[in-house]
């Protein structure tokens, strides 16, 4: 199902969620954190840093916030709702807080990095703030919190992407991961509070990239997500001099790890994904078939305002390469209805780009004004919140009927699968993605496979949201 709320970076089923590593021996530590993350991928990515350094202090993860000594909150400042969803968990939280004496609370990530010190006022429990580049400092942290002091680190750094950071996979499937390639945004689109909490561009050494993927793999793991704000603007120059690394380049060596690890990645800017990254992408099967290229409006006057730098003829041109690279490519979109200023023409634009770019999903949002963005400063939030929801309507209406089109077309085609566990609703049927990243769901009836595995499957029915199919055996 397409909510209103969920975007590709946001999966709604994910947020708020908390997770210890399978294996975690809960005697092995005297002290416990539990730790929450809301947002994007790159705040779950960060959250796996987080408990590998906390892992360094003796502390081991618990998924009961009853039995932590810490609790953290990875939190998103995206739109108003990231933010009102944390505050109501810390008021949970509070009971908890007057219950047990020294159980300290930290938020961390974007709300902390954009509120600052005003955190400790708005919310008296809280004793932690740490911002998203300042997770090492997060001992001392704790230190001077556990003393009674408010401990507060916000600071943005351009170099930090904790390259040497071998993060602890929290409720991992062991079979994908996320790895991060670069941290912060240097794009500037004016609805957006990202460059305000994540700072500067920067990108991580390609030679820990690489070794973290090859350590996956050797692990068993057989899918990362390459992760980034922009993936497309990945550059790393080698300290010791040399030419710089690109993505394409990044991808290709991620890709020759082995053909059995499937390699993903988002989120692309439509500006800056190249022919050479979608070329690399041909040549290799196993760098998966699929593209998140979020458009977030169809007006080339709104995507002006927006500060996207193309208009609606560029992007169109964008989607056309890379049907013509790589016919059998998956498309996702981010849309935002209700930008400042919006008109009906505007919105029917959007609709039509839709058709156009015929997506295979999308993440549809309305405009929620952001304090301190471009267009909180320079545009007036004129979009009445009645037409902002009417208009979203009509486009998840639409994104619905272009999944359905989208997977009746796979019916009958046989797909490489990466199985995942089980389906959610079936214990009998396993459920696992094909290279476009659509969701297949097929009984068991061959004894001995597992979680890792590639097998083929058919394809028999679709719903909008679901390819049901059966396995393919000889
Ligand atoms: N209001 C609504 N949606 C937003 N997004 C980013 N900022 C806002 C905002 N202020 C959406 C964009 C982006 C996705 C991650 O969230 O579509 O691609
Ligand atoms: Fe991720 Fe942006 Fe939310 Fe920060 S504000 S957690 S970068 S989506």
């Amino acid at each position: 199902m397409h909510t209103l709320t969920t975007d590709k970076q946001h999966d709604e089923s994910r947020q708020g969620e908390s997770f210890a590593p399978f294996a975690a021996d809960p005697n092995r530590y005297d002290r416990h954190f539990y730790i929450e993350s809301y947002g994007c991928q790159m705040n779950f990515a960060d959250s796996e840093v987080v408990a590998s350094i906390l892992q360094d202090q003796g502390y081991g993860a618990t998924r009961q916030p009853d039995q932590a000594d810490l609790i953290l909150l990875n939190t998103c400042s995206i739109r108003e709702k990231a933010e009102q969803t944390v505050r109501k968990r810390l008021t949970e939280f509070k009971q908890l807080k007057r219950e047990k004496k020294g159980l300290l609370i930290g938020v961390l990530g974007c709300m902390a990095e954009r509120l600052k010190s005003k955190f400790l006022e708005e919310e008296r429990l809280v004793d932690i703030v740490v911002g998203p580049d300042a997770y090492r400092t997060l001992p001392q942290l704790i230190e001077e919190a556990g003393t009674g002091q408010k401990a507060v680190n916000v600071l943005l750094s351009r170099e930090e992407t904790y390259a040497d950071i071998a993060p602890v996979r929290l409720g991992s499937n062991g079979v994908s991961a996320f790895v991060s390639i670069m941290r912060g945004c240097n794009n500037m689109c004016s609805f957006c509070v990202v460059p305000f909490t994540r700072g500067r561009e920067r990108s991580r050494d390609d030679r820990s990239i690489l070794a973290e993927c090859l350590d996956l793999f050797q692990k068993g793991y057989r899918e990362v997500t390459l992760l980034g704000q922009n993936v497309d603007s990945y550059h790393f120059t080698p300290e010791s001099g040399g030419s710089a690394v690109h993505f394409a380049a990044l991808l290709e060596q991620v890709a020759r790890i082995s053909p059995l690890l499937r390699i993903r990645f988002s989120t692309s800017h439509p500006k800056d994904i190249t022919d050479e990254v979608l070329h690399t992408m041909a040549r290799y099967p196993n760098i998966c078939r699929y593209i998140h290229l979020p458009v977030q409006s169809g007006s080339s006057r709104v995507l002006q305002l927006m500060n996207r730098t193309y208009t609606r003829e560029w992007y169109k041109a964008k989607v056309d390469r890379i049907r013509e690279i790589l016919p059998d490519c998956g498309i996702s979109s981010d849309i935002i209805a209700g930008f400042c200023t919006e008109t009906e023409a505007d919105h029917q634009d959007t609709l039509d780009i839709m058709q156009y770019s015929r997506y295979d999903f999308s993440y549809m949002f309305f405009y929620s004004e952001r304090p301190g963005t471009l267009a909180q400063r320079r545009y007036a939030d004129d979009v009445p919140e009645s037409i902002k929801k009417a208009r979203l309507q009509q486009i998840v209406a639409l994104q619905n009927e272009l999944s359905l089109i989208s997977n009746r077309q796979d019916i009958g085609k046989v797909f490489e699968v990466l199985i995942e566990g089980d389906s959610k609703r079936d214990e009998q049927s396993w459920m696992g993605r094909n290279s476009q990243n659509k969701v297949l769901v097929f009984p068991k009836t061959v004894p001995g496979l597992k979680r890792g595995d590639y097998v083929q499957v058919k394809v028999d029915q679709c719903t909008q949201a679901t390819l049901l199919g059966s396995l393919v055996t000889e």
